[in-house]
């Protein structure tokens, strides 16, 4: 069964990819995914006619945006490396009319030249990508000397639930980081943007809360992580529906709670000459 925190690195190898695209439809709509979008867009530092790169474009709503930024007289190239996100995304944006090229990629291969793109951007992707250094030393490499790179990830390990029940929920949010090929990625873009020698780093957390149970379990799995669990030997049956009903009472109390932080970090190419100094 499909589980959103380890099968997002594949999503054209599971036998269920329309619940993908309708997780990623939900967080579109939801107003603090919203607000942190568009905070990396300012942070890309956009001007018309602009070249941009937008990785794991998924369902190509961040890439219209984009496009939108840029005007006709720029271009957006948007990559995935699911053949099923890209043909959703070629279908919503097909009758638009706007300078948007779809490419089947893997993020850590990037079929472009060097220094070709004004800026690239990665929103919630990188997480699910075992090397996201060798990603983003790729989205360094094909942005001009002046360009920004952006990206947007959550770090699993500032997910936080209310719940009475503290050592079993310490264990279910773990299990749910540690799913994902880099459930930390949030707190390592620093350093990996240093490392792939991007300068005038800035770091913007950003805090999504979800105060509906429903809402939270389609995004987040909640159900699905306290099943793994007792699949895994981690925790009882019995446990677990204990777990699950308490949630259950805050959820029909309206006391339902649950947050996590994504890291918002842009950072600058170096132009040749600063590079030398
Ligand atoms: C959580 S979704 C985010 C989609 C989009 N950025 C958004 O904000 O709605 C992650 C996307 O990254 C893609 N992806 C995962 N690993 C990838 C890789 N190694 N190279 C390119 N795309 C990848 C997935 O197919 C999926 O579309």
């Amino acid at each position: 069964m499909t589980y959103f925190a380890s099968d997002f690195k594949n999503v054209d190898g599971t036998d269920s990819s329309q619940k993908f695209v309708q997780c990623l439809k939900l967080q579109q709509s939801l107003e603090s995914y919203y607000r942190y979008k568009h905070k990396t867009f300012e942070q890309m530092h956009l001007m018309s006619g602009a070249s941009v790169l937008e990785i794991g474009c998924g369902t190509g709503e961040d890439a219209i945006t984009l496009a939108k930024l840029v005007g006709t007289k720029g271009k957006v190239t948007a990559v995935d490396h699911s053949q099923m996100m890209l043909n959703q995304a070629l279908a919503s944006t097909e009758n638009l009319g706007l300078p948007i090229e779809f490419i089947l990629a893997d993020a850590q291969q990037l079929p472009f030249a060097d220094q070709i793109f004004e800026a690239a951007r990665v929103d919630r992707t990188l997480q699910h990508i075992a090397n996201p250094q060798s990603a983003l030393a790729e989205m360094a490499r094909v942005v001009r000397p002046g360009g920004w790179v952006v990206a947007i990830e959550p770090d699993w390990g500032t997910f936080v639930l209310d719940s009475e029940q503290r050592p079993l929920t310490r264990q279910l949010l773990n299990l749910w980081c540690d799913s994902f090929p880099c459930g930390w990625i949030g707190r390592h873009l620093f350093r990996y943007f240093r490392q792939v020698g991007l300068s005038d780093l800035q770091v913007n957390p950003e805090t999504i809360v979800f105060t509906e149970f429903e809402l939270a379990d389609q995004v987040l799995s909640l159900v699905q992580t306290a099943h793994k669990a007792v699949e895994s030997g981690m925790t009882s049956q019995p446990e677990i529906e204990n777990w699950l009903s308490e949630l259950q009472q805050f959820a029909q109390s309206q006391q339902f709670f649950c947050s996590f932080i994504v890291f918002i970090v842009s950072g600058k190419k170096l132009s040749i000459a600063s590079q030398g100094s």
